[in-house]
């Protein structure tokens, strides 16, 4: 779809300067359960709603020139749900990396991953590596999608990898510098989300991104994830070029 298309087919697109986006926008995907609730139907209803969600907005991160989506889809603690729902979570993640692989090469779109993989199934962490491999061969639009994520978890992780590379010899402690230990993180080599999306009306981080958010504007909304809309998206992006971004300094 032509960039010119949204710039005269939607309301809110008449706000957002297309040629100032984010590079990358990371969203929590909250508010899954409540949908489903509030219509009666079981909370594994609003995540397959959820999964579609993250179709649609995911295409249009792309269609309009956003270069890095994260999103976080499952973390650490999501675990001790009843069984049934991290069950149908994984089901939709295997749906949606089964597809992946089929259209990624043909949509130019790079599917990465961030979190420990060690829990998942052999099958879910085989598709995994056929993402990633198919996404070496790609340059366009990254997607990274956050599973068994946890930020203080990510952070450990990196300090145990940098110890043993001072351990080998290959790095010394005195000469860690941050853009050093970003290199350790599971985002090693992607920039920073400029804009943080958690839509479903909580005013919170729960763990995402600890490090990479330091300078994030967050975006709060009470929509749902799974009427989450492209439309939301761009008010979101809106609200972002309004913000006065000083990273500590003041303007001159
Ligand atoms: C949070 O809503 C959502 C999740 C924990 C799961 C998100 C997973 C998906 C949308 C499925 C697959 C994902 C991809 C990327 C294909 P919640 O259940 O915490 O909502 P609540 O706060 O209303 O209970």
């Amino acid at each position: 779809m032509k960039l010119s298309f949204w710039k005269t087919h939607t309301d809110t697109a008449g706000q957002v300067d297309f040629s100032r986006l984010p590079r990358h926008i990371a969203i929590i995907l909250d508010g899954n359960g409540r949908w489903a609730q509030r219509r009666g139907l079981p909370r594994t209803a609003g995540h397959k709603v959820g999964a579609e969600t993250f179709r649609t907005i995911a295409t249009y991160c792309r269609d309009i020139g956003i270069q890095y989506l994260t999103v976080y889809a499952f973390s650490t603690e999501n675990w001790r749900r009843p069984p049934d729902e991290v069950e149908t979570i994984m089901v939709l993640l295997k749906r949606y990396l089964l597809e992946a692989i089929d259209t990624m090469e043909r949509d130019n779109v790079r599917l990465r991953f961030m979190g420990d993989m060690t829990p998942l199934t052999a099958e879910l962490r085989g598709l995994v590596d056929q993402c990633n491999a198919i996404s070496d061969r790609l340059t366009g639009c990254q997607c990274n999608i956050c599973i068994n994520y946890g930020g203080r978890g990510e952070i450990v992780h990196a300090a145990q990898s940098f110890a043993r590379d001072c351990l080998d010899g290959r790095a010394r402690p005195e000469e860690l510098t941050e853009e050093a230990f970003e290199g350790y993180l599971y985002s090693a080599g992607i920039p920073s989300p400029e804009l943080l999306i958690r839509p479903g009306g909580e005013q919170r981080l729960s763990n995402f991104l600890l490090w990479q958010c330091a300078y994030a504007e967050f975006y709060y909304t009470n929509v749902l994830w799974p009427d989450f809309t492209k439309r939301e998206l761009l008010r979101a992006i809106a609200a972002y070029q309004h913000r006065d971004r000083r990273f500590g300094g003041v303007k001159t």
